[in-house]
């Protein structure tokens, strides 16, 4: 006799309440734990929502099987739903004050013992990668993937209330460039042509408002080949939105609207007015562009003081353009010479030459490799320079602006997290906005996009860049573009776009695209600015990032359902692999000779264990 074909399940484990004491239910899942006391048999019944405990007496008729259930083994069982006694209540679990009393049960599917313990913390995240579909079935996996799900519909629920559409753009498209190399896709019917994944659907978008479709969202698959870290994805999740006739504060304060309703719903936290930066200010004072401001540290300037000194270091840098800058903490202890020179080797692993350091003990004592040069009352003015306190430490670097700004910066957060000054408690948000243009990229020797190259420019520099170029220098336009940051990750970027064709055109020219070439690459699109294109912008939410805050995590693995190495591998289907010679054929592909080799040498295999 099968149960299944007879009775459906009525309930989940998890849900198991007081409410339904007395009443006969059926339970389905996975057996998460088994104990064996005085004859009875006790199962931890688990599902998606939670563990309920079930009693079985496998003295009784179908119930023997009880004895033999295995962890991760599928069974049904029905049972009748009774209150634990005052003292057996289990208060970890949300149905630790029921029980079920089993009638009657059958193993759906019997688990061969898995790879490792679901619950077990000894687990290396290969291992579990490896299982992805074991991992789900922890607590910690499955609310953060619930937690993902609710926030899509507070998403899709918020734009729909709003007046956006949400539409779907190809995946299967055209080679737009952001910044990172395509994922490229061979064509079988059009040999030697390829499309690219989008690496966002930025100009598909545009060409939404160009349509007239007014204001769009899409939750939003992009594929970018770069390196990556922590925080970053090949193939990630965008929210990503765009909007007709609005400016830059349009854009910003629906987001902040959206912002408010996804942390008070999904976080019973009320997020208050967002502060703001220009770019140059968040550089300034924190070194980056993406500043965790849950804490101070904030970096000094030390052009004046550092350049009164007649110290050749100092002076060699100022006077070629560069900065002095600085950060102080007022803690001195427990900065040994190998903990300095740590950080000395962190500061050159970060580009810096060197890093100054000067440090104050509770006795008032001053060391610094450059006291010997300066002597103790000028460092003592640099020291006094950067902070107040009597004691401390203080690090200095002279460099170019963005060397030091990034050395700075990374010392700043290495010292927040070492010495627990980031109240993590909460999530501290800032726009900022202002970005440079344009950047310049030496190898390239030419200008490129910092945002896209479909960024409008501020107003004060349109003269400019449709003219001569000659009052300023394209390296000083500003651009309509703003970051939403959180807790020092980029969790949003977007901009006004560019809406006329001949400042389309020109900025593809800055970009040192010649007009073939930008026809060959846009021409789809700066014939469409022709037909009559609303003033636009949007924005693009990291919705993995976004997922991660959420959840509390800082990795973005755990809050993507499949996700891949930082060598962009899947370990568990094994991703990227080989394919038939007969499917290259069919492309027109041929390998090249030295990868043949390669992989006729057994090099090479993609699948890794570095993540
Ligand atoms: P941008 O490139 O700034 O802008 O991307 C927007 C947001 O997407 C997230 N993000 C990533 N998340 C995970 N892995 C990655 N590799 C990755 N790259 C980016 C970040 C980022 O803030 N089309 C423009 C948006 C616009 O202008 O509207 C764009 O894609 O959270």
């Amino acid at each position: 006799m099968s149960f299944m074909k007879e009775w459906k399940r009525s309930s989940y484990c998890g849900r198991v309440s007081t409410e339904q004491v007395g009443e006969t239910i059926n339970l389905m899942g996975w057996v998460d734990n088994r104990r064996d006391h005085g004859g009875l048999v006790f199962v931890d019944l688990r599902d998606r929502e939670g563990t309920v405990q079930v009693v079985l007496d496998p003295n009784q008729g179908a119930m023997k099987i009880a004895k033999d259930f295995k962890h991760e083994t599928v069974v049904a069982i029905r049972g009748e739903v009774k209150a634990r006694p005052e003292g057996m209540i289990n208060k970890k679990i949300p149905t630790g004050a029921v029980e079920v009393l089993a009638e009657t049960c059958e193993i759906l599917s019997q688990a061969e013992t898995p790879p490792f313990q679901i619950h077990s913390t000894n687990v290396s995240e290969v291992l579990r990668l490896q299982y992805r579909y074991l991992d789900f079935r922890t607590p910690k996996l499955t609310n953060y993937i619930k937690t993902r799900h609710l926030l899509m519909q507070k998403v899709r629920q918020y734009l729909t209330e709003n007046d956006f559409f949400e539409v779907e753009t190809p995946i299967l498209y055209k080679s737009t460039p952001e910044g990172a190399r395509d994922y490229l896709v061979p064509s079988r019917v059009h040999q030697g042509h390829f499309f690219a994944l989008p690496q966002s659907p930025q100009t598909l978008k545009q060409l939404l408002m160009i349509g007239g479709m007014d204001r769009y969202f899409q939750i939003a698959r992009c594929f970018r080949d770069e390196d990556l870290r922590a925080d970053r994805q090949p193939e990630f999740t965008q929210i990503d939105i765009e909007m007709s006739f609005v400016e830059a504060e349009d854009i910003m304060s629906m987001t902040e609207e959206m912002l408010q309703k996804i942390w008070k719903e999904l976080k019973g936290v009320e997020v208050t007015e967002i502060p703001r930066m220009t770019y140059h200010q968040a550089m300034d004072r924190y070194g980056s562009d993406k500043p965790d401001i849950r804490f101070g540290l904030e970096i000094t300037d030390l052009k004046d003081v550092a350049g009164s000194m007649g110290f050749r270091v100092f002076d060699d840098c100022l006077s070629s353009g560069g900065i002095v800058r600085g950060i102080a903490l007022e803690e001195a202890h427990g900065f040994s010479r190998g903990k300095l020179d740590k950080l000395t080797s962190m500061a050159k692993k970060a580009g810096a030459k060197g890093l100054v350091w000067i440090k104050v003990d509770e006795s008032g004592a001053l060391t610094s490799p450059i006291l010997k040069a300066l002597g103790e009352e000028k460092c003592q003015k640099l020291f006094s320079a950067l902070t107040d306190a009597k004691k401390g430490l203080a690090l200095l670097v002279a460099d170019t602006y963005d060397t030091a700004s990034n050395v700075l910066s990374g010392l700043r957060l290495h010292l927040g997290r070492e010495f627990e000054l980031i109240d993590t408690s909460k999530d501290a948000f800032c726009w900022v906005t202002d970005f440079p243009l344009l950047e310049y990229a030496p190898e390239e020797k030419r200008w490129v996009a910092r945002h896209h190259p479909f960024t409008m420019v501020k107003d004060e520099f349109v003269d400019n860049l449709l003219g001569d170029k000659q009052n300023q220098s394209p390296d000083t336009y500003l651009a309509k573009a703003y970051d939403l940051v959180c807790n020092g990750y980029e969790l949003a970027g977007g901009s006004v776009r560019i809406h006329k064709n001949e400042v389309q055109q020109e900025m593809f020219n800055l970009l040192g695209m010649s007009k073939e070439e930008a026809e060959a690459k846009f021409g789809f699109f700066l014939e469409a600015l022709k037909y009559g294109t609303p003033p636009h912008g949007g924005i693009a939410w990291g919705m993995d990032r976004l997922s991660m805050i959420l959840c509390g995590t800082d990795a973005i693995r755990d809050v993507i359902a499949f996700p891949k190495t930082t060598k962009a591998t899947d370990l568990m289907a094994k991703a990227p692999s080989r394919v038939e010679q007969q499917q290259l054929l069919e492309l027109g592909i041929r390998l090249a000779p030295s990868v043949e080799k390669k992989l006729a040498e057994g090099e090479s295999t993609p699948v890794d264990n570095e993540l």
